[in-house]
C-alpha cells in the first residue's frame, strides 16, 4: 500500500546503519511501489561527499547488501534520483544552510528526520532542526538505540527531544519489534485458543532468550567500546521479547495498548540488588579463538584497546513479580563471537504431573515450544511420542516444525522495511514509548553500577564458544540447562 509522499533525512547517511540497513530498506520498499514518486533520501553528513558521489556510493552499497535478484535497473535507477546529499556538521549550528535549502520546498510532504548518530548528538540536532523551522507537525524523528548509556542521558535526551516535537512525533525504534516472528508472538499467543490458558506459572517452568551472533564487533569498535552488550542488546532487544512473551492480552492492538502492558512488565522485574549482580548476572569478553574454523583475535584486540572491561556477553536470570508469573525464571543472554549465529526464545513447561512410563527409556524432555528469530524464521513444539519398533514402549522427543519460509512461501521482509514504513504512516505501536525506555534502564542501571564497583572484569570466553563456563553455572545451579538451538 503506498505511502503519501515524505521527504526521508538521514543524519549519518553514509554510516554504517544507513548503508546496511536504511537504504536497502527503502530500496527494497521502493521496489514494491510503496514510495510515491516524489519522495527524496537526503543524507545528512560529514563525509564530504556531494550528490553524485553519494549516489555511486550508495550504489555500490546496495549491491552488498541488496539480494541480487531485487537489484533492477528501472528500480535502481529511479531510487537513485531520489537519492540527496547535504554536507553538514550537525551540532553546529552555522552549517545547516545546504539541508535547509534541500528541504525549502513547501509542498507538505511528510518529513522524516532519521537520527542514525551518537545519542549524544541527538538533542542537539532537535534544537538545530527547530532553529532552522524544519519542524512542522507532519514531522517525524526516529531515534536509534540506544538511547542513551544510563537512565540519568536517556532522560536527558527525551526532554531535549521532547523540547521540539510531540511524542505522538518521536519513534524509538528497536528493530526487533519489526521482525515477523517477534510480531508473529503475539499472533501466536493471543489468536490461538490452546497456548493462553497454559502461558503462566502453573504450567512453564522457565524462558530463555538468547541472541547470539557469530560476528565480532568489526568496524563498530569505537562505538561498541562504550556501549557493551547490556546496553547494545539487553536493555533494548532482549527486554522487549520478554515484554512480549510476558504482558498481559490487551483488550485490542493499537499504539498504545501494547505499549501499556509491555510497560506493566518492565516495571514488575524484580529490582537487582548488588547481591543480585554478583549471583544473577555474568559479564563476558571474547578472547582469540576460532570462529567457523577460522583464527579469530580478542575482543581486546579488535578494538586496540589492552584495558578494555567492556562485556561483548551478558547472561541475567530475571524475575517477573506478578501473579502471571510468579517463580518462573526468565534467563536472558546475548554475545558476540559466539559459537553460531542464533536467535530464540524457549519456553520450556513443566513436567507431566505422573511419569507413567517409568521404565522407557529416551522420557523425561520436557515439552518446549522454541520460537527462532533467526537464522530462519519459525517455531517448534517439542513433544514427546513414542519411538516406533516392536520392542515396548520408548519415548523420543520430536517437533512439529513451522517454517515461515515454508509454510507462507514468501521470504520475511527485513524489519527495517516495515519500520520505516511504518514511521511514514505515524503508526508508533512497534516503538519505544519514553516510559519504556526509561523503565528499561532503571532495570539495567543497577547490574551496570555493580559490574563497575566490581573488581573483576568481565568473564573470557574463548570466540567461537557460547559465553564464560559461568553463565553456565548461573542455569546449571537452578537444575537447568541452556537450549542450545535443534
Ligand atoms: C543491533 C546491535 O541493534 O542489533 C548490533 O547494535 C547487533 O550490535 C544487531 O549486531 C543484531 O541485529 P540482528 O537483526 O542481526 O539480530
Amino acid at each position: 500500500i503506498p505511502v503519501e509522499p515524505f521527504d526521508f533525512v538521514v543524519f549519518g547517511g553514509t554510516g554504517d546503519l544507513a548503508v546496511r540497513k536504511l537504504l536497502p530498506a527503502l530500496y527494497l520498499r521502493d521496489r514494491d511501489g510503496e514510495l510515491p514518486p516524489d519522495t527524496r533520501i537526503i543524507a545528512a553528513s560529514r563525509a564530504g561527499l556531494d550528490t553524485s558521489g553519494y549516489r555511486d556510493k550508495v550504489r555500490g552499497e546496495l549491491g552488498r547488501f541488496v539480494p541480487e535478484h531485487a537489484l533492477d535497473q528501472e528500480t535502481l535507477q529511479r531510487f537513485r534520483a531520489r537519492l540527496d546529499y547535504a554536507s553538514i556538521d550537525f551540532a553546529d549550528g552555522t552549517d545547516w544552510a545546504e539541508l535547509t535549502t534541500r528541504l525549502s520546498d513547501k509542498s507538505g510532504k511528510i518529513r522524516v528526520f532519521y537520527l542514525a548518530c551518537a545519542p549524544a548528538l541527538f538533542g542537539p540536532i532537535c534544537a538545530q532542526l527547530a532553529e532552522h523551522d524544519l519542524v512542522d507537525a507532519d514531522s517525524r524523528v526516529v531515534l536509534e538505540k540506544p538511547i542513551g548509556h544510563s537512565l540519568e542521558s536517556a532522560r536527558a535526551i527525551n526532554d531535549a527531544v521532547g523540547a521540539v516535537f510531540e511524542e505522538s512525533q518521536i519513534f524509538r525504534i528497536d528493530h526487533y519489534l519489526g521482525k515477523e516472528s517477534v510480531q508473529n508472538l503475539l499472533v501466536t499467543r493471543f489468536a490461538n485458543t490452546f497456548l493462553e490458558p497454559l502461558w503462566n506459572s502453573s504450567w512453564i517452568d522457565n524462558i530463555q532468550i538468547t541472541v547470539s551472533e557469530s560476528l565480532g564487533v568489526g568496524a563498530r569498535g569505537d562505538y561498541y567500546d562504550g556501549s557493551g552488550a547490556l546496553r547494545d542488546m539487553l536493555q533494548n532487544h532482549l527486554l522487549q521479547m520478554l515484554c512480549l512473551v510476558a504482558m498481559e492480552p490487551p483488550t485490542y492492538v493499537d499504539r498504545e495498548t501494547v505499549r501499556d502492558e509491555k510497560l506493566k512488565v518492565l516495571l514488575a522485574l524484580q529490582p537487582m540488588t548488588p547481591k543480585d549482580v554478583k549471583r544473577n548476572t555474568v559479564a563476558g569478553q571474547y578472547v582469540p579463538g576460532l570462529s567457523d574454523g577460522v583464527a579469530v583475535p580478542g575482543y581486546k584486540e579488535e578494538v586496540e584497546n589492552p584495558d578494555s572491561r567492556t562485556e561483548t556477553f551478558v547472561a541475567v536470570k530475571a524475575e517477573v513479580r506478578n501473579w502471571r508469573w510468579a517463580g518462573v525464571p526468565f534467563y536472558l543472554r546475548t554475545g558476540k563471537r559466539m559459537e553460531r549465529r542464533l536467535s530464540e526464545i524457549i519456553i520450556e513447561f513443566k513436567p507431566v504431573p505422573h511419569p507413567m512410563f517409568p521404565d522407557s527409556e529416551g522420557g523425561g524432555e520436557p515439552n518446549k515450544l522454541v520460537i527462532q528469530l533467526q537464522p530462519n524464521e519459525g517455531m517448534r513444539l517439542q513433544m514427546t511420542a513414542k519411538q516406533p519398533g516392536p520392542g515396548g514402549i520408548r519415548l523420543r522427543p520430536v517437533a512439529l516444525d513451522l517454517s515461515y519460509t515454508e509454510a507462507f512461501a514468501q521470504p520475511s521482509p527485513d524489519a527495517y522495511e516495515r519500520l520505516l514504513m511504518d514511521v511514514v504512516r505515524g503508526n508508533p505501536t512497534l516503538f519505544m514509548r519514553r516510559d519504556e525506555v526509561e523503565a528499561a534502564w532503571a532495570w539495567v542501571e543497577p547490574i551496570l553500577s555493580g559490574w563497575k564497583q566490581s573488581e573483576r572484569g568481565p568473564r573470557k570466553y574463548a570466540a567461537g564458544t557460547n559465553g564464560p563456563t559461568d553463565a553456565t553455572t548461573l542455569i546449571e545451579r537452578d537444575g537447568r540447562t541452556w537450549h542450545e538451538g535443534a
